[in-house]
């Protein structure tokens, strides 16, 4: 990109778990910035962090941020995007959030660049990050929605405590200690919901992500049902998720049933899979080789194996889909996403 327009570039939410990475990536995938302007909340304003080995201060967010800042990338939660992504997009800055705050908007589009990146050139000054577990699925997915069609999903999640920000990773490591020490657990951050119930996260697993609705499914659930049929652009598939969060620092994984509309070959869908960008197969049972979370961890990649053809349905699938929570699942999409606007204009 050494001829190209430099952009001067904002981060908000840049001493979270997510913006850390979006740091990182802008840096390493040299991405063209003329000036990066990182913000938080009140709390951080001040702290210094690096970027191309230069300290940069971080400043607090507010409306007037965004004069002058062309790409804003946006993790700090989606009360403060829904508070100043409006003064952003006034002072015309292209944000991309991060955060559940527009995904839903029909004006909003909703991308996985290697399933609709056409999308992004209809946005009217925010395009929206799909949740992490929805993400990697999609991408994993797409090629098989291209070749046979998909009528329906099951799918069970095993998340990281980093989907739930740096405190909840420091969380489960300091319960793990007190355990391993024969203390009791303290509960304090997790499940984030509604009520200040709080659970034990080590040695644990979880069954709840986010608050429950009404209908019984959590508010995760329910993103990856309705964000899987805007990204696909198809209301028909029929998806149901059971959202689990475990004891593992980085990387969702994912167990999917998936039914197709279309006869196949196993070996073909490996094929394709195997072919499709931003995917790895990692499918091996012989050698006892398939995805891991320890090593999907720091990896831009989506890793699927396991393969194979149900039992009870000869027109289903089950496999097993990992990716890094923090990468594909938040900071790399958005990264990716910036990196198609730079290239266009
Ligand atoms: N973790 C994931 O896997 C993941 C994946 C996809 C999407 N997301 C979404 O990304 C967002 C951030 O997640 P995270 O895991 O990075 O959380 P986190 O580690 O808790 O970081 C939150 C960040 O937001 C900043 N912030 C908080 N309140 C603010 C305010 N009023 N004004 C400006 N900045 C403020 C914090 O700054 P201070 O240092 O000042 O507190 C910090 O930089 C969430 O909406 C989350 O749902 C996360």
């Amino acid at each position: 990109m050494s001829n190209q327009k430099l952009f001067n570039v904002a981060v908000v939410g840049a001493t979270g778990a997510v913006g850390e990475q979006i740091i990182r990536l802008l840096d390493e995938r040299n991405f063209p910035i003329k000036e990066l302007k990182l913000l938080s909340s009140a709390r951080s304003a001040g702290v210094k962090l690096s970027f191309k080995g230069q300290e940069v201060t971080v400043q607090e967010a507010t409306p007037e941020s965004f004069q002058g800042v062309d790409i804003a990338l946006f993790s700090a939660g989606g009360d403060v995007t829904k508070a100043l992504a409006p003064h952003a997009v006034k002072a015309g800055t292209i944000c991309i959030d991060n955060t559940s705050a527009y995904r839903m908007d029909p004006e909003t589009p909703l991308v996985v660049p290697e399933v609709n990146v056409e999308k992004i050139n209809e946005h009217k000054g925010i395009i929206a990050n799909p949740n992490c577990s929805t993400i990697q699925m999609v991408a994993a997915l797409k090629p098989l929605y291209n070749r046979y069609g998909i009528s329906r999903i099951i799918v069970s999640t095993y998340q990281a405590v980093s989907g739930a920000g740096a405190k909840a990773i420091n969380e489960m490591l300091r319960q793990s200690k007190e355990v391993l020490e024969g203390n009791d657990a303290k509960p304090d951050i997790l499940p984030v919901g509604s009520l200040p119930v709080k659970h034990q996260i080590a040695f644990n697993a979880i069954p709840q992500i986010d608050k429950f609705l009404d209908n019984g499914f959590t508010n995760e659930e329910m993103k990856m049902i309705l964000e899987t049929k805007k990204i696909m652009g198809d209301e028909s598939i029929e998806v149901t998720a059971t959202c689990v969060r475990i004891p593992v620092v980085y990387g969702h994984s994912e167990s999917v049933y998936v039914e197709l509309k279309e006869d196949f070959d196993v070996e073909e869908v490996k094929t394709l899979l195997a072919n499709a960008p931003g995917i790895v197969l990692v499918d091996n049972p012989a050698e006892q080789q398939y995805p891991l979370a320890t090593d999907a961890a720091g990896k831009l990649e989506t890793f699927v194996g396991r393969v194979r053809r149900d039992l009870s349905n000869p027109k289903a699938l089950n496999m097993w889909i990992v990716s890094d929570n923090l990468l594909k699942g938040a900071a790399w999409n958005a990264v990716q996403i910036a990196e198609y606007i730079a290239i266009e204009q």
